[in-house]
């Protein structure tokens, strides 16, 4: 077995681990950490819900800000006619200010020169407002919102982000804007490398300079907070936008900034759905029994996503006081579409239902279905907590987008524009 290469290994243990019975759910509502089992959704609300939110900062994310403050410096129609004319294409230069125990620090842009810069495309003669998908992706805002008159942009822009496509997938960088657009979403974009940078020092200094106020190392915020605490900052802006609908705000991220919006809903009751692609550790896959990436592996790489705290627990994740389905039991009962892939083991998608198999009591409680659908099942994109698997490996392909926007049309139904 260890002879074969990588990939061939890391298939065979995909085929391994298909389940012969029923896998060990995790418990929500059960007994946790010397605390009485979770009898009523007012027990839910009062004593679990902020024992888990308290007990995932300690021990992977790190904590929070205290409060935030989020100032719009400047904000145009930067094209009137953007996308064939499906759209109105807004750009906004922001400033957004962390406090900690009462220490207010505000960045511009995490290199201090640039502004942070957030591009929204709205569909133009929408009937009524907008749903809006916030998105953070790895490629540039002028990738992800390809229009020559994005802050930044170079004169030629590769459509798709060139060389990231071909390793990673055709929407990897631009997704089929057009085609979310005619169904009447709008679109939101930061990078979030402009507020926090995902380079380990630097990342690791950015974090530091905005908890300034925080005095213990060990549970400090890593960038996937920061990087969730941004979606929320996006939020600030556009609660005020009457073209947008309230009811129907979602976090959308690919693998580490999946992690970052499950973090973001977790944690803001404005977010109204998620769809976290591939967000494996520290995202929807439990720490527990762990398949595929370690927690030795991901602190060793990324030093900067987690809290130190976290990487304490490599090597003895079986010991750790909370798991990750506690993040998606936070997200209850909101529509969440965990998107997989059969050959990704690396994000352990089967560690990803077991996830979803232990929140799935919250949504139960919280009047939901839930998971509506065992792990060998044809997934339901009505379900609120949704699971999509799709041959293949780690990226956004092809076939992603139509699942997405499945998932999207069976929540939060866009009118689309005429
Ligand atoms: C690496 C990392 C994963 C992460 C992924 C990504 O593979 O180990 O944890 O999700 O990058 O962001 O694409």
């Amino acid at each position: 077995f260890l002879a074969l290469p990588a990939c061939a290994r890391l298939t065979l243990a995909w085929t391994n681990l298909k389940p012969e019975g029923e896998p060990a759910r995790p418990q929500a509502l059960g007994a946790f950490d010397g605390a009485p089992p979770v009898k009523t959704i007012g027990e839910w609300r009062t004593s679990r819900a902020p024992v888990f939110r308290e007990a995932l900062q300690r021990e992977v994310y790190g904590f929070l800000p205290d409060a935030s403050q989020t100032r719009v410096l400047s904000h145009e129609v930067i094209n009137p006619s953007a996308f064939g004319g499906r759209a109105v294409l807004e750009e906004y230069r922001l400033a957004v200010a962390a406090t900690f125990n009462g220490v207010s620090v505000e960045t511009t842009g995490a290199d201090e020169e640039t502004s942070f810069v957030m591009d929204v495309a709205l569909p133009v003669n929408a009937k009524r407002p907008a749903p809006v998908i916030l998105m953070e992706t790895f490629c540039q805002r002028w990738n992800t919102l390809p229009d020559p008159a994005v802050a930044g942009a170079p004169e030629q822009i590769e459509r798709g982000g060139g060389i990231m496509t071909y390793v990673f997938g055709r929407y990897i960088c631009t997704p089929p804007v057009d085609a979310i657009l005619d169904a009447g979403y709008a679109v939101a974009t930061i990078y979030p490398g402009e507020i926090v940078p995902d380079k380990r020092e630097e990342g690791l200094k950015q974090l530091r300079r905005l908890s300034a106020g925080y005095e213990d190392d060990e549970t400090r915020w890593g960038a996937v907070a920061a990087w969730g605490w941004a979606f929320s900052r996006m939020v600030d802006v556009l609660a005020d936008d009457p073209r947008i609908d309230q009811d129907a705000v979602i976090a959308w991220g690919h693998s580490r900034y999946a992690k970052a919006a499950l973090v973001a809903a977790a944690f803001d009751a404005r977010i109204d759905g998620v769809i976290a692609h591939q967000s494996g550790t520290g995202g929807a896959s439990l720490n527990r029994e762990k398949k595929g990436e370690s927690v030795k592996a991901i602190t060793d790489t990324y030093p900067h996503w987690f809290s130190r705290a976290y990487a304490g627990f490599a090597g003895r994740e079986d010991e750790i006081v909370i798991d990750q389905h506690a993040l998606l039991a936070l997200i209850a009962p909101r529509p969440v579409l965990l998107g997989n892939a059969r050959r990704d083991v690396w994000s352990d998608p089967n560690g990803a239902f077991r996830a979803a198999m232990g929140a799935d009591a919250v949504y139960e409680m919280l009047g939901s279905d839930g998971l509506e659908q065992g792990r060998l099942d044809i997934w339901k994109p009505g379900a609120d907590l949704a699971f999509w698997i799709r041959p293949g490996t780690h990226g956004v392909v092809e076939e992603d987008w139509p699942a997405f926007l499945e998932f999207l049309d069976a929540h939060f139904k866009a009118d689309a524009p005429s």
